[in-house]
């Protein structure tokens, strides 16, 4: 028999159980018991002849186009969206480009379905998706479905400061859990959990298991599985956010310069770390993925994965926050998948993280080679886009001037942007500014050109000796 999820009806807030469906999304696509065609004269939807995009297209990588040496190495193909098509498997216009359904367009929510229970097999039964605009919109989301004005969350020491800016205008208490360079520790989610005093105890965790912004670390699943006795032991529910997960690369040998394990997908997949969402026997777990860092962050598609409760709730969200994530992007979206099917999906997906795996040994090769090694220490990440680096409080030279931790940051940001490199500064990630007693900065390997990373390595360098013994 298969698992169902727990009820954790307890765990809505008041905001999100108060919800009521719209009377006029109800009656959508109403049928008469009695065969006949209903006409509408109900909904405020315009006639699809007023839209005035008629055909929409784009040139895409053909399948393994982006293998260096290929057949066919940089070859496009193209695709093109018309109004109506009598192809079920398609999204026409005249659908996508409508008033849609808030959960996203059947066709499109199909393959992103499939996808998930091909990378992540969720093990209890009627689990389900939910389009979002990215996880910025359904962390968004998450917490007004779950949080009450007054209450605490658990997040990661150093974490995504768009959550926390989510998170306090709420009226939330981000309550740090301590980490190292492999993430969240089990051990001091346990003591805060155990030690509670300060009222309401915490009913949710946000994490960012994979590659976590800003410090770079993965969680193992040997953590995740104590985290989830935690959370089951303690009620608790786990946002996990993802935008990185497919970001997973192979070990930096000391070298500028990557090898392609040329996985087979069955490898590729086989190889992803499991989630959260893997393990989740209660239907405790919200997870959230986005299309942001392996198609395109402007598609503002994301979706979410939760039992039924919690894809009911947040269909009621969407129906009044953003009715649906755009029809433009789900009408491209879905047509780039069905072009490229799961396989193709999947060789693009290792493509990324390929790419990345060559960007982030050498941007560690650079750092390796003009950073200081007396005063900088950082480990090179499993996964994602950011390395984390610590600089020796220590030996900062104008200790005798009592400056704070963030101050001391924000001059050699200053002095680096004049010379020449941005990067960003630990403090703004900080979720305890009481306890934020050392000196960090992040660096990404995702945007700048690769021969570009050196010279802005350097410049940092020069910038760190101003203010360091080295
Ligand atoms: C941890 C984390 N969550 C969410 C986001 C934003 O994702 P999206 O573009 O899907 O809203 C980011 C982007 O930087 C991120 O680092």
């Amino acid at each position: 028999m298969s698992i169902q999820p727990k009820d954790l009806s307890h765990h809505l807030s008041v905001e999100s159980a108060s919800r009521r469906p719209s009377p006029l999304k109800a009656i959508a696509g109403s049928v008469s018991k009695k065969g006949i065609n209903v006409i509408s004269l109900a909904g405020g939807l315009p006639n699809p002849q007023y839209f005035p995009f008629r055909k929409m297209g784009s040139e895409i990588p053909s399948i393994g186009s982006w293998v260096r040496g290929a057949e066919n190495e940089g070859k496009l193909s193209d695709f093109s969206v018309s109004m109506d098509s009598e192809d079920q498997d398609d999204l026409p216009l005249s659908v996508a480009l409508q008033y849609g359904k808030g959960s996203g367009c059947a066709q499109l929510t199909s393959f992103l379905k499939e996808h998930t229970q091909m990378i992540h097999s969720p093990p209890y039964a009627n689990w389900d998706i939910l389009l979002t605009t990215g996880n910025t919109q359904g962390l968004d989301m998450c917490l007004r479905m779950l949080m009450n004005r007054g209450d605490s969350i658990l997040v990661e020491k150093y974490t995504f400061p768009s959550a926390l800016q989510a998170m306090r205008p709420m009226g939330l208490n981000a309550v740090s859990v301590d980490m190292d360079k492999n993430g969240m520790l089990p051990e001091s989610l346990e003591e805060i959990l155990n030690n509670w005093k300060g009222g309401n105890k915490p009913r949710v965790l946000y994490t960012i298991p994979s590659g976590q912004n800003p410090t770079g670390s993965t969680l193992s699943v040997e953590r995740k599985e104590k985290i989830y006795a935690l959370a089951q032991q303690h009620d608790f529910i786990i946002i996990e956010d993802e935008p990185y997960y497919y970001l997973q690369m192979d070990e930096y040998q000391g070298k500028p310069e990557a090898v392609d394990p040329k996985f087979t997908n069955e490898e590729f997949v086989n190889n992803l770390i499991t989630s959260f969402l893997h393990i989740d026997v209660d239907g405790r777990v919200i997870r959230m993925d986005s299309l942001s860092k392996v198609v395109a962050p402007g598609s503002r598609v994301g979706w979410i994965t939760a039992q039924p409760l919690f894809i009911e709730r947040s269909l009621r969200y969407t129906e009044t926050a953003s009715q649906n994530a755009s029809g433009i992007s789900q009408a491209m979206l879905h047509a780039l998948f069905k072009t490229w099917g799961h396989d193709g999906y999947l060789a693009w997906l290792k493509h990324i993280r390929y790419s990345y795996t060559e960007r982030r040994n050498a941007l560690l090769y650079a750092m390796d080679k003009h950073l200081p090694k007396s005063i900088c220490s950082y480990i090179a990440p499993e996964a994602g886009m950011f390395i984390w680096f610590e600089v020796d409080k220590s030996a900062y030279k104008f200790a005798d001037q009592g400056k704070s931790i963030a101050e001391i940051e924000s001059d050699i940001h200053e002095e680096a942007i004049q010379d020449g490199a941005n990067v960003a500064c630990g403090n703004w990630f900080v979720v305890d500014s009481s306890i934020n007693d050392k000196i960090f900065f992040r660096v990404t390997f995702a945007y700048a050109e690769l021969p570009e990373f050196e010279t802005a390595i350097e410049r940092f360098a020069n910038v760190l000796k101003k203010f360091f013994k080295s």
